[in-house]
């Protein structure tokens, strides 16, 4: 088979298993190729894998069967060192539930990838102001996130994701918790954010607000059937 050129992400027969007291299975040989640059949504009804799916693809948890490759190479047979680099500097993830440091304050939350990069206090501080000041969070700052509301969460945790620049941003529900204005506005940053940097964009979500900034939809069970091209 040969792999097409703008080809980022390539996903084939991806299958997950949740082990434990009961055995669940969250993806079934999900088929999914994604260009550099675009703009994806992912969308399925609760508890189809979306956030399974996405977690693979950033690395944070290991398919039961399949392959993943990005940039060409199979991510599943990286060693936990190539891992660790790959989580920093090729993905940057925004969680369901934003995942936050409660204990740091906003600036230091935006700032641990970029320290895990071993980036220079200058180039953390002018890539924080620039993040903050797009994602109109500047105020907030040396606040703890405890303090913010959710929409304001949120766009903390965009602005982590985006920290180290990542090609590949993957967003989890990320207007899951925020009203239909803000929501707008957080993909309205998220998508102007990406276009300006060439990234690539997958949104697992289920808000319809979504695809005014995607250029492709999918539906992650129709995925699990589709004859690989
Ligand atoms: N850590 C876990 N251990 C066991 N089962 C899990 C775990 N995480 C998810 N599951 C199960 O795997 C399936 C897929 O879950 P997942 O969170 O990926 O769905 P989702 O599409 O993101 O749902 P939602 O739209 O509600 O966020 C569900 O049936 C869920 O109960
Ligand atoms: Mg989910």
């Amino acid at each position: 088979m040969s792999r097409r050129k703008n080809t980022i992400i390539e996903i084939s027969e991806l299958s997950h298993v949740y082990k434990g007291k009961i055995e669940t299975t969250a993806l079934s040989g999900v088929n999914l190729n994604v260009k550099k640059g675009e703009r994806l949504v992912v969308r399925g009804k609760s508890g189809v894998g979306k956030t399974t799916l996405l977690h693979c693809i950033a690395g944070i948890l290991r398919p039961t069967k399949g392959r993943i490759s990005v940039n060409n190479q199979d991510i599943l047979q990286y060693n936990e060192n190539q891992l660790a680099d790959y989580r920093c500097k090729t993905v940057g993830l925004i969680y369901q539930s934003y995942n936050l440091a409660y204990f740091l304050t906003v600036k230091e939350n935006i700032e641990f990838p970029m320290l895990l990069m071993d980036k220079k206090q200058d180039e953390r501080d002018k890539r924080i102001e620039e993040l903050a000041e797009f994602l109109e969070i500047s105020r907030y700052l040396n606040q703890k996130p405890e303090f913010l509301s959710g929409g304001e969460q949120q766009r903390v945790a965009i602005a982590l994701a985006l920290a180290n620049n990542p090609p590949i941003v993957l967003a989890d529900e990320p207007t899951g918790n925020i009203d239909i204005e803000t929501a707008e506005t957080v993909y309205t940053h998220l998508s102007h954010m990406c276009q300006i940097y060439d990234t690539t964009l997958v949104i697992a979500s289920h808000d319809p607000n979504a695809s005014k900034f995607a250029e492709r939809e999918v539906n992650l069970t129709e995925l699990e059937f589709q004859k690989k091209k």
